[in-house]
């Protein structure tokens, strides 16, 4: 049979989705509770349907996963699901046994929540282990509805889901209107680039975003793919020959790999001589850098606390210059005259 991409299922499933059928569930679902709301239940069992995946990876079980079973049931070759969750109340403990007659096999890990780093960031994720996925193969198709915002949120899966895609990877984040999830969508727009294309999708209550993984950025490869990134953001708007201030020491600066010249601030003979003592001499640095023909200075994330903490020095920099780059890795202020 022939494949579909992930973009054509997308509008496929939601052109067709008002018409399925969400009689068998009883009691009928609602929008407010912990599931998945109608359309978006809808709009799951039609993407199974159009996608025809081989291996589904669920983030957070409950009647979803019935659903999946239920719409992956009849697809030859076969689907199996990878159903993950924290909470044993809510992970059914099923021992891998099919849950829907006629339904595809549900494999349930029950994974408990950990802090985790994913290239600098600590974020809450799960403690996946792969041998108890259904199956070694990459999923086609995950459906992230978990972990709970009180319990770390839903940023740190799609870094850990990358260990289990393949191009072309279809990842639905559920409840993507929310803040928190608008914040997720941000950061991983912010630090994976074009590995990955989202979009939110019209139509959802409370909120659907489609990711699809054009290149999926291994775990251990996301922080050499930051700094990637930096790199080429810095390289774009710093000519060559220009140097450039980090602030702090200046590990951050070396890891870029940049032919621009660095300088850490602050700065003696060439190398770094702490953190300013106040916003008098963090000025003072600046002014004497400038006179030396250096208008561009960068923070890295683990200096990010700085423009909080020098709050004269910060507003020194907006004042002499323009903040030329702000995301989740980097702010760079470009202070030419
Ligand atoms: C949004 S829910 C996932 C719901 C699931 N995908 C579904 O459609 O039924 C996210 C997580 O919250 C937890 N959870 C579900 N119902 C809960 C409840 N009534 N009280 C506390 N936690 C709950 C479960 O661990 C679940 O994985």
């Amino acid at each position: 049979m022939k494949t579909i991409e992930p973009t054509d299922a997308i509008q496929q499933s939601l052109r067709d989705a008002p018409q399925v059928d969400l009689s068998w569930i009883q009691p009928a679902p609602t929008a407010d509770g912990w599931t998945l709301a109608p359309d978006a239940l809808r709009f799951v069992t039609k993407i199974v349907e159009v996608l025809r995946p081989h291996h589904i990876l669920e983030l957070g079980s409950g009647l979803s996963t019935r659903l999946l079973s239920r719409a992956a049931g009849p697809l030859s070759p076969k689907c199996v699901i990878s159903s993950v969750d924290h909470d044993p109340q809510f992970n059914w403990g099923s021992g891998g046994a099919a849950i829907e007659e006629g339904g595809a096999k549900v494999k349930f890990h029950l994974a408990p929540l950990v802090v985790r780093e994913f290239g600098g960031k600590l974020l809450g994720a799960y403690l996946i282990q792969p041998e108890k996925l259904a199956t070694k193969r990459p999923a086609d198709l995950v459906i992230v509805d978990g972990p709970p915002v009180n319990l770390g949120g839903r940023e740190g899966t799609l870094y850990q889901i990358m260990d289990f895609a393949r191009p072309g990877t279809l990842v639905l984040l559920d409840d993507s209107k929310r803040p928190e999830e608008r914040a997720a969508i941000k950061a991983w727009e912010e630090n994976l680039g074009d590995a990955v294309t989202i979009r939110q999708l019209p139509g959802f209550g409370k909120g659907m975003a489609s990711i699809v993984i054009n290149r999926p950025v291994p775990t251990k490869e996301f922080w050499h793919h930051r700094f990637e990134l930096s790199k080429a953001e810095i390289e774009q708007i710093v000519p060559e020959g220009q140097s450039l201030l980090i602030a702090g020491d200046n590990w951050w600066g070396r890891e870029l790999g940049t032919s621009r010249p660095l300088l850490p601030f602050m700065e003696k003979d060439g190398a770094y001589w702490g953190e300013p003592t106040d916003d008098a001499a963090a000025i003072a640095e600046l002014d004497r850098q400038a006179a030396r023909g250096t208008h561009f200075m960068a923070f890295g994330w683990p200096t990010f606390w700085w423009l909080g903490h020098y709050k004269q020095l910060a507003a020194e920099l907006a004042r002499r210059g323009k903040k030329v780059l702000d995301n989740d890795r980097l702010v760079l202020f470009d202070l030419r005259p």
